[in-house]
């Protein structure tokens, strides 16, 4: 499949066969997300990756009835910013850098066949709350998004579709 193809058949995916991610194919999809630009190369990501259905249900709970998917997916990424290593000249760069990880996440899951959808959480501040305080994370680290991911329950899903989502309205040549 060539990029262009993952992308257009890319969509979120919400329910799950039991089928188990393995680690091997778990680890191809963070390496993707590791793979995106970042501003000045810093690299300011951190993921917590939760295979346990009960922690599973608790990120699904402290984000919120938007985020059911989770209860039901085979693997959670937590995808969080590490301002440790953030640029010093404008650490909200940090937010940008995260979001691309994600989508490069979501983007290798589809070329190898996983659904995933991608549950927000900054900058709602009781779910950023929530996470922190599940993970105990350290104040230097912030929850940015939630990955359900898992196989499809319904493989067809995860094809090319025909829905169109070029809107010429939103773009612009030359002036507003
Ligand atoms: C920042 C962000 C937050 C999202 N939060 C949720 C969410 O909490 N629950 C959910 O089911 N989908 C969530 N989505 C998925 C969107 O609903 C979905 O991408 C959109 O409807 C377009 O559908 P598609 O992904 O199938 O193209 C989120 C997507 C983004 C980028």
């Amino acid at each position: 499949m060539n990029g262009l193809d993952v992308i257009r058949k890319r969509r979120s995916i919400r329910e799950y066969s039991e089928k188990p991610i393995s680690d091997e194919v778990l680890h191809e999809i963070l390496d993707a997300g590791m793979r995106g630009p970042s501003c000045v190369n810093a690299r300011d990501w951190s993921f917590i990756v939760v295979k346990d259905k009960d922690t599973l249900n608790k990120m699904a709970d402290a984000n919120g009835s938007p985020a059911e998917p989770l209860r039901g997916a085979n693997v959670g990424i937590l995808a969080c910013g590490d301002l440790k290593r953030s640029f010093k000249g404008a650490p909200d760069y940090w937010i940008i850098d995260v979001s691309i990880a994600c989508q490069n996440i979501v983007l290798a899951a589809a070329e190898l066949g996983i659904g995933s959808v991608w549950l927000g959480t900054y900058p709602q501040t009781e779910r950023v709350e929530g996470q922190k305080k599940l993970f105990q994370l350290p104040d230097s680290v912030i929850p940015h998004s939630l990955i359900a991911l898992g196989y499809p329950k319904n493989q067809e899903e995860l094809s090319l579709g025909s829905r169109s989502e070029y809107e010429p309205s939103q773009v612009h040549f030359e002036k507003w």
